[in-house]
């Protein structure tokens, strides 16, 4: 090559790679980058290795693009539950959103003796492990035999730390050189490919893992906190920027979501950072779903709070007036979705397939008819009925089931809803 081809090549070669640096940095200005330990978190979030299948990450119950809840159009329209990592088991209960799921308070009772907080739709992701909900809430999943079902909490950090996961920052960058450094057995990777098996570890191992296992749940709850999950920027968010304004039929969602809908009353909406939600629970008397599994059980009924609240030792009577709530969840991308075909699912055993029926049942629970059995949400509408709810003790009966809005007001609240999907545009 003579000397001047060869200069013309540096050069190409200089600019290729200054052209690839700066397209680079402008990438890494779209959103916010994220911390090291948010980006292990997300790492770890979007790991199907943390399942005994190898088949099943959090993700997989939890996408970004339907707004961190289930991800596939026709489980959400029938049982609404997802498979775990080994076929045919499932849980019997709708994934909430993940995102804002970390703002939720510890749970506990306020001076009136109202239950608040917690992860999970009957609070029992306490946070009094690891000091967040959502952390000891990332903690269940891994272990869950109906989830990603690994036998042993050592596998995880196995997982996470041994065979160099293709993570961008490694366990070790964020929790310290050395906290990974366990004496794994020999046979582990069978060991954790099994049910019911116990990793042995010296307890010295063993201290070192249970560590790494809470600081996992905590990584994942800083990517579960972070911008690119907890984004406020949708439409509803960037009104407050004030270059963007509500529709007319959002604005009157809005106005009748706060009065004569009386929506605002537990979904709270004061203010940019509005959760949509106050943390409290309730029974809104939801029919059960005749498509979850669980619910064509003989006798099953979800008691939510009242369950977590009997497990935990409380006094009957404690339990009893909380059997059938569940938290109040928040409404933030409740209706964020791919493309105008998917079908989500709401309520926590995924009973109603579209914003509009669950208005609707809002509007007219105690108006219409009762269904003669256990009808589908689709079966329901057709004959213009509801069926009896899932629990009847503790139906509330004072902020819903015969609001008096008409079929226009309906539509405006499912409008106003559909402004609080993350990742509006404002041009
Ligand atoms: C097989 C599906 C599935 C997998 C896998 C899964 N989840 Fe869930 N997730 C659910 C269901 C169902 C619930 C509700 C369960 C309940 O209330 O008892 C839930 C609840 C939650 C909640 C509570 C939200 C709230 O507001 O209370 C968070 C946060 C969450 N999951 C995060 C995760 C994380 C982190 C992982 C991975 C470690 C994970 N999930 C794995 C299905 C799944
Ligand atoms: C008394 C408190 C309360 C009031 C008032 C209330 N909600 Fe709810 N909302 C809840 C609770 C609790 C749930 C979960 C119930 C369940 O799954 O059993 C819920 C669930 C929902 C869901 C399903 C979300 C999901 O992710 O599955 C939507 C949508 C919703 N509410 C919208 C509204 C609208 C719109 C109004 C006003 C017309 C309203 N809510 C009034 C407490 C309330």
């Amino acid at each position: 090559m003579n000397k001047k081809i060869s200069l013309l090549w540096a050069v190409i070669c200089v600019s290729i790679l200054l052209l690839v640096l700066s397209l680079a940095t402008v990438s890494a200005n779209d959103a916010d980058p994220l911390s090291p330990t948010e980006q292990l978190g997300k790492s770890i979030f979007f790991d199907e290795n943390l399942s005994i299948n190898n088949n099943q990450s959090c993700a997989s119950c939890h996408m970004p693009e339907v707004g961190f809840t289930g991800p596939d159009s026709s489980i959400n329209a029938g049982g609404a539950v997802y498979e775990g990592s080994i076929a045919d088991r499932f849980g019997d209960r709708k994934p909430p959103s993940a995102a804002y799921a970390t703002v939720s308070p510890i749970f506990h009772q306020d001076k009136s003796g109202l239950f608040l907080g917690g992860n999970f739709w009957d609070g029992r992701a306490t946070g009094e492990v690891l000091g967040n909900p959502a952390a000891d809430q990332a903690l269940g999943p891994f272990l869950n035999t109906v989830e990603q079902a690994l036998s042993d909490s050592a596998c995880v950090v196995y997982r996470v730390c041994e065979p160099v996961p293709n993570y961008p920052v490694s366990f070790e960058e964020v929790w310290g050189a050395g906290s990974c450094d366990i004496a794994w057995p020999e046979l582990i990777e069978t060991t954790c490919a099994t049910e019911g098996t116990t990793v042995a570890l010296s307890s010295e191992d063993r201290t070192k893992s249970d560590m790494a296992y809470g600081n996992i749940g905590l990584s994942i709850a800083a990517y579960e906190d972070s911008p690119e999950v907890n984004a406020f920027s949708s439409k509803y968010d960037q009104t407050f920027g004030g270059k963007v304004k509500l529709n007319k039929e959002e604005q009157r969602g809005y106005a009748l979501f706060r009065g004569k809908g009386m929506c605002h009353r537990c979904h709270i909406s004061n203010g940019q950072q509005a959760l949509f939600t106050d943390f409290s629970f309730d029974n809104l008397g939801l029919p059960q779903n005749p498509e979850n599994p669980a619910g064509v059980a003989p006798d099953f009924v979800d008691p939510g709070l009242g369950g977590f609240l009997m497990n935990a030792g409380y006094d009957e009577d404690v339990y009893l007036a909380e059997w059938g709530k569940h938290k109040v969840p928040t409404l933030r991308n409740v209706d964020k979705r791919e493309d105008a075909d998917f079908v989500k699912a709401f309520g926590h055993n995924g009973y109603f397939k579209s914003l509009e029926s669950i208005v609707h049942f809002y509007n007219t629970r105690d108006v219409k008819d009762v269904c003669p059995g256990d009808y589908t949400e689709a079966e329901a509408l057709a004959a213009d009925c509801w069926p009896v709810p899932e629990v009847l003790e503790n139906v509330n009966t004072d902020e819903l089931g015969d609001l008096g809005l008409t079929s226009e007001e309906e539509a405006n609240i499912v409008a106003f809803l559909k402004a609080l999907s993350d990742g509006y545009l404002s041009d």
